[in-house]
């Protein structure tokens, strides 16, 4: 059946308009002024913004991680993006631990499949790029529609990649058409800073943040985006927490280099004193890298508003406060790293960045969707309202006012980063493909129904081009 949503304000990344989306099926047919509705279903969406679904570029769901597994799965975590005005998800391919990446993504599909309400795409983490997985990485790439391929130079005794691992991916990502993204922060360091902290019986939660200072995330970027350009390659820097490294992605974008940043909502309005919350509740805001001082966001949101930064991931990875995080009551380097921030990442941005004046609604759109389906391989399909796209679409009141807490939200988990926060706007209704997944409110999406997307090649001509009107 077809659909007319009728009277809303359409929002892209460079226009705001008055105008009817018809859309059949899955896509988006026709846009324009009073379209004829014959007998289609009636979206009423006056007084809204009318957006493109979110696209969030950064998910860890149901991942196995710091000798524990993540509390949202693929149900809790799509449905709560969904309720977030998120339409498309990111997540990353853990392929440690299977023989072959072959495996590991079959591994990932059967996660996936029967449960996700949204649209999904996977990124490949590798932590040791071996004759083995040198010689399939082409293959699986091109076989899944994968283009994008995380590394970590953190968690020196989990997945921590050395420079010519590295590097070897740089080479391969270059040959392949693939986006490297990389967690910048130097492990080996951190790891020295933890066992002496915890030598001198440091153990509370604060000192997570004090042995991963701003500098060792600074040092990282600065040879990650080195050696991206001596490999002639593309660089993804994830979860961009400090000036440090805004300032070396600044200098390496205006030198030309080819680097990209995306920061997540936790490092634009918490800082560090979360840490230190008592009776061990800092645990809460355990994840990597860590919060900041408080002057560190204005950088971060100047960033966004100039471009030096691109996107903003949520970097979802939940674990419950009483539940997995207990792990680390006596040791802070054993708090399983990470947080829940799927469900909130979009409303975030808007509350805090264009209902107080720091983004326009277009730059709002286009960090929270059309530069992640831009850098990733979707656009125009996912990204945008345009005739061809698809009917990836999420109606929007800015005039709720709201109280996040973990009473309300979707998330699988028993806290929120964001307990007690008010914020302006909520998303109304969300539709993916043209089905309605939130619909005045209420969830009506289906288990299973997100589809696996397979990915353009990285295409830097696409990143430079306008957001189009028309496909
Ligand atoms: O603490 C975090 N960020 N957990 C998820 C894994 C990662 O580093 O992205
Ligand atoms: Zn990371
Ligand atoms: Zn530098
Ligand atoms: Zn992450």
């Amino acid at each position: 059946m077809k659909k007319v949503i009728k009277n809303g304000t359409i929002v892209t990344a460079v226009d705001t308009y008055q105008a009817d989306i018809l859309i059949d099926g899955e896509k988006i047919v026709q846009i324009g002024a009073e379209l004829l509705t014959n007998g289609a279903e009636i979206i009423d969406a006056e007084g809204k913004y009318v957006f493109p679904g979110g696209v969030d570029p950064h998910t860890h769901l149901d991942m196995p991680f710091n000798s524990t597994v993540t509390d949202d799965d693929w149900e809790s975590g799509t449905m709560a993006a969904a309720f977030g005005g998120t339409t498309t998800i990111l997540d990353f391919c853990l392929t440690t631990g299977d023989d072959t990446l072959k495996k590991a993504v079959q591994r990932w599909h059967g996660k996936a499949e029967g449960k996700a309400v949204i649209d999904y795409g996977f990124h490949l983490m590798l932590a040791n790029v071996d004759e083995q997985v040198m010689s399939e990485l082409p293959t699986v790439l091109n076989e899944e529609g994968i283009t994008s391929i995380k590394i970590f130079m953190a968690y020196a005794r989990e997945f921590q990649a050395d420079d010519r691992t590295l590097f070897r991916t740089f080479k391969l990502a270059k040959d392949e058409g693939a986006l490297v993204m990389v967690h910048c922060e130097n492990g080996s360091v951190i790891d020295e800073l933890v066992t002496q902290a915890l030598a001198k019986g440091q153990t509370e939660p604060i000192y997570h943040a004090l042995t991963r200072p701003p500098e060792v995330e600074g040092e990282a970027t600065h040879r990650a985006i080195e050696l991206a350009n001596v490999a002639g390659s593309q660089l993804y820097v994830v979860h961009v927490t400090c000036a440090e490294a805004v300032q070396e992605i600044t200098e390496a974008r205006a030198k030309g280099y080819k680097v990209w940043g995306e920061t997540c909502p936790q490092y634009l309005v918490l800082d560090q004193s979360y840490l230190e919350k008592p009776d061990f509740e800092g645990a809460k805001y355990v994840w990597s890298p860590p919060l900041r001082e408080k002057s560190h966001q204005d950088v971060l949101w100047n960033a966004l508003k100039s471009g030096a930064l691109q996107t903003l991931g949520s970097d979802q990875c939940s674990f419950n406060f009483n539940g997995k995080k207990q792990l680390g009551r006596d040791d802070f380097s054993k708090i399983p790293n990470g947080g829940p921030f799927i469900e909130d990442r979009f409303s975030i941005l808007f509350s805090e960045g264009v209902a107080k004046g720091k983004l326009t609604v277009n730059q709002f759109v286009d960090i929270v969707s059309t530069q992640p389906a831009k850098l990733f391989g979707m656009f125009p399909y996912k990204g945008t309202i345009a005739v061809g796209s698809d009917a990836d679409i999420v109606i929007f009141d800015p005039n709720v006012t709201r109280t996040l807490s973990a009473q309300t939200h979707h998330m699988n988990v028993d806290y929120s980063a964001f307990e007690g926060m008010e914020i302006s706007g909520e998303p109304v209704s969300v539709l993916c493909r043209g089905n309605f997944v939130i619909k005045d409110k209420q969830f009506v999406g289906v288990p299973g129904s997100g589809k696996y997307l397979k990915r353009q090649k990285f295409n830097h001509d696409v990143i430079q081009t306008a957001s189009v009107a028309k496909i």
